[in-house]
């Protein structure tokens, strides 16, 4: 079996947000518990999948991990080392061994910057190659990617959304990183270019022996790339194990209403607004998505259809009994009083 090249164990992010002149001039302001004690781990050579709605902390947690923000609480362990609390010169050795590709197409395109400009500037970053040396590097990572030469000469304006993404990778790459967080990266892209990055994204991963944690709010994107998926709410994994599991015999009702939402694949645009209008207006009705009023229990209960198929059962929303991840067997973990 390949060894763990990240283990992530109880980790919390608090953000701390100031709205109103009060809180702004006090430096007070309410907590949100972005990320809430999460756990969980990478072999190498793995994907793991993370999905969850927007704004239930995926984000964060990928940030996190990379200690491109500082950790609340938890610990981080990186091949075998503790890099929760590395200072920042500590971590540059480190830096380029964990990588991550963002949401936004444009993150580190600068716009004044040629792709060719773009690419020398990730080679040199942690190395002074020779002038021949980049040359033979540029190149490789071109094939990589999939681009073509006469790319080198433009201006990311000038490249399509699959483009920019190609690049982005290709800078990811150009310092040989072995982890890999991709958050999103397919999400600000047309359907047809979405499958041609997954393929792309699996490709290397075979090629280069990458290992991702991979970030979506879709699952059946995160089903075709990992091989374990945790699902995310508010905060919280409330399910995880080997990705057929969850996406053939999930145990959390969340997930199942993830599925649902999706499985009818007359998902097309008009369900998926119809969808997001529903979700917005319970969001209204319940503030569940408000980390500023937290139900006691059961984070899921406002929403949850096996509790009010069962009655609207006390423990769900007992505020001593939070529900926490317990093993169904196959190392298939679920956070439900009734899985
Ligand atoms: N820099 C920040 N300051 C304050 N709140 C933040 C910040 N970044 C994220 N949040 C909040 O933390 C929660 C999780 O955000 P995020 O990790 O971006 O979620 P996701 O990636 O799943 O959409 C959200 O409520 C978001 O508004
Ligand atoms: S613990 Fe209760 S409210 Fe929470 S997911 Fe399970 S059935 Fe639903
Ligand atoms: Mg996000």
């Amino acid at each position: 079996m390949s060894r763990t090249i990240l283990e992530v164990t109880d980790l919390r992010k608090d953000y701390r947000q100031r709205r109103g002149l009060v809180s702004m001039l006090t430096g007070q302001g309410r907590v949100i518990p972005a990320v809430d004690g999460v756990s969980f781990y990478l072999r190498e050579n793995e994907t793991v999948g993370l999905v969850g709605e927007s704004g239930c902390g995926k984000t964060t947690i990928g940030r996190t991990v990379l200690r491109l923000t500082d950790a609340s609480s938890g610990r981080i362990v990186f091949d075998g080392r503790d890099i929760t609390t590395l200072s920042r010169a500590e971590l540059r050795p480190l830096r380029r061994e964990m990588q991550m590709i963002f949401q936004d197409l444009d993150a580190g395109l600068n716009p004044e910057m040629r792709v060719r400009d773009i690419l020398r500037e990730a080679l040199t970053v942690h190395e002074r190659p020779s002038d021949a040396e980049i040359a033979g590097r540029v190149r490789e990572l071109l094939e990589q990617v999939s681009l073509k030469d006469s790319k080198l000469a433009n201006f990311p304006s000038e490249l399509s959304g699959g483009e920019k993404r190609r690049v982005g990778i290709a800078r990811v790459l150009a310092v040989r990183p072995r982890l890999i967080v991709a958050d999103e990266p397919t999400s600000a892209l047309d359907i047809s270019i979405q499958a041609q990055v997954v393929n792309l994204l699996r490709d290397l991963q075979k090629n280069l022996g990458l290992t991702y944690l991979f970030i979506s709010h879709d699952l059946p994107v995160v089903e075709l790339v990992s091989q374990k998926v945790a699902v995310m709410y508010l905060g919280r994994i409330v399910e995880m194990g080997l990705a057929e599991r969850i996406a053939h015999q999930p145990r959390h009702p969340y997930t199942g209403i993830l599925w649902s939402s999706l499985a009818d694949k007359q998902t097309t645009e008009v369900t998926r607004r119809v969808t997001n209008v529903a979700v917005e207006r319970e969001r209204r009705t319940w503030g569940v998505f408000d980390f500023e009023q937290p139900t006691s229990g059961c984070r899921f209960a406002p929403r949850c259809p096996l509790y009010k198929e069962k009655g609207r059962p006390a423990i769900c929303t007992d505020p001593a009994s939070e529900p926490q991840l317990r093993d169904v067997g196959h190392g298939h973990v679920v956070a439900c009083h009734f899985a």
